[in-house]
């Protein structure tokens, strides 16, 4: 079982590059299903999930060639319904692929999905909404099996805004016929980009960024070339990086509009940062600040994918602090471990009350999931002496070359 080594205690100084956004690839790389031509997709992070989803892809018939940060993806031999099983089970993202394959073959089969362990993460807002659109749905021995004669437009409000619920409408709607409207639209980043990529390729898709999305449906997409955004949780979490070792970083490659409630908050924690569109420098303080509320949701508010990194920088601050999560039930699972080292943090449901502690201290400890694992890799980044994090394939889901990256910024981790 691979793990990280981090010996604490360094001041991280330097630059660094962010790669292209996982929440984007993965619907984008989805999309290219439709698409009966070649997708050129750049600036592909080459993390787990994306190559969880080249095997996807693969394995349902399209011809895929990568050169660096370069994929080009030929889907026009795509030859099966059948999403991998056990692919699927690894990586819950692939739900995304029904709306995909509904709009490409007119019919789908794929099992309930897996992915990070933070919650019962149901897709009844997915399902719900297909079936809006002309979708028969049929659920046995935990398999969902999807088939539509024809695809048609519809007008959809949307319980909550979900991110793979809306993108899936999206992928749905995109080639169905008439006109498709989702209210109550996940506003994040990602959906715009999902928007962008789709209408390079000649769909017509307006409001994406806004609450109302409006879908009308186009006869077939074409080739496309097209870059993704970079990825904001990957900039938060090495800026968090910055504060927590009191250094100095900077990030390029960045949308600074994306991460402007990770800003927010890290500047409440004390931290000075300077920037401009698509750059920006931190300097992290020298004593955090404990921050009174953070309460994770929907963008434009707190991302709970940086919840558990902001929590790792709190554990360490000048007082109490609260974050409340609202949008997972099941995502402290990090805090225990945070404990084993020093931490001082108490739940109550979905809120955790953290008492800063002089310091923390190095200690063997498991990442429970994604973001959890990048929590620990920041705490053995401030803590003293060494902390051994196991079971690190949840962080090499979303962090492409983590290690490598933080050495170069003056880290001591090694993965063994
Ligand atoms: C996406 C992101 C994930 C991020 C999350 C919230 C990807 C690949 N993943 O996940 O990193 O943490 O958005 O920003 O883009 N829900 C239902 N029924 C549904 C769908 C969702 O009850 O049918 C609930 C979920 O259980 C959760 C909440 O809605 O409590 C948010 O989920 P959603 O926005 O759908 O997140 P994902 O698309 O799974």
């Amino acid at each position: 079982m691979t793990r990280y080594i981090v010996e604490g205690g360094r001041r991280l100084v330097g630059e660094i590059s962010i790669s292209g956004a996982k929440n984007s690839v993965l619907p984008i790389l989805a999309a290219t299903i439709i698409n009966n031509g070649f997708s050129t997709i750049m600036n592909v992070p080459f993390i787990n999930d994306f190559k969880i989803m080249m095997k996807i892809l693969t394995m349902i018939g399209c011809k895929i060639s990568r050169v660096g940060d370069i994929v080009t993806i030929n889907s026009k031999t795509v030859d099966t319904i059948n999403i991998p099983e056990d692919l699927v089970r690894e990586m819950r993202s692939s739900i995304i692929l029904m709306g995909a394959m509904l709009s490409r073959c007119g019919q789908v089969k794929i099992s309930y999905p897996g992915g990070c362990e933070i919650g019962p993460r149901p897709i009844d807002l997915h399902l719900k909404a297909l079936k809006q659109l002309g979708v028969e749905i049929k659920e046995s021995y935990g398999f969902i099996e999807c088939k539509a004669s024809k695809l048609k437009g519809n007008d959809i409000l949307l319980d909550y805004p979900s991110v793979g619920a809306t993108e899936n409408i999206m992928l749905a709607g995109v080639k169905a016929e008439g006109i498709t409207v989702i209210r109550n639209a996940a506003k994040e980043p990602e959906i715009v980009d999902l928007q962008n990529y789709l209408n390079k390729a000649g769909g017509k898709i307006y409001g994406a960024g806004t609450s109302v999305i409006k879908i009308e449906g186009v006869n077939e997409l074409k080739s496309v070339e097209y870059t993704i955004i970079p990825d904001r949780i990957v900039a938060g979490t090495y800026m968090t990086a910055a504060a927590i070792t009191n250094g100095e970083i900077v990030l390029k490659n960045i949308e600074t509009e994306h991460i402007q409630s990770i800003i927010s908050k890290l500047r409440e924690a004390g931290c000075k940062i300077y920037s401009n569109c698509t750059a920006l420098k931190i300097v992290g303080p020298k004593e955090i600040q404990a921050i009174e509320s953070i309460k994770t949701s929907p963008y434009p508010g707190y991302p709970t994918d940086m919840q558990a990194q902001m929590m790792a920088l709190l554990t360490i601050s000048n007082g109490t602090s609260l974050i409340s999560e609202t949008v997972f039930e099941n995502r402290f699972k990090h805090v225990p471990e945070l404990t084993r080292m020093g931490a001082n943090i108490t739940t109550i449901d979905r809120v955790a009350v953290i008492k800063g502690v002089k310091k923390l201290t190095g200690a063997k400890v498991t990442a429970k999931d994604l973001r959890g694992g990048a929590s620990l890799v920041l705490a053995g980044l401030a803590a003293e002496g060494t902390t051994e994090i196991d079971n690190i394939f949840h962080t090499e889901r979303g962090y492409e070359k983590l290690d490598e990256n933080l050495r170069n910024l003056g880290a001591i981790i090694k993965k063994v």
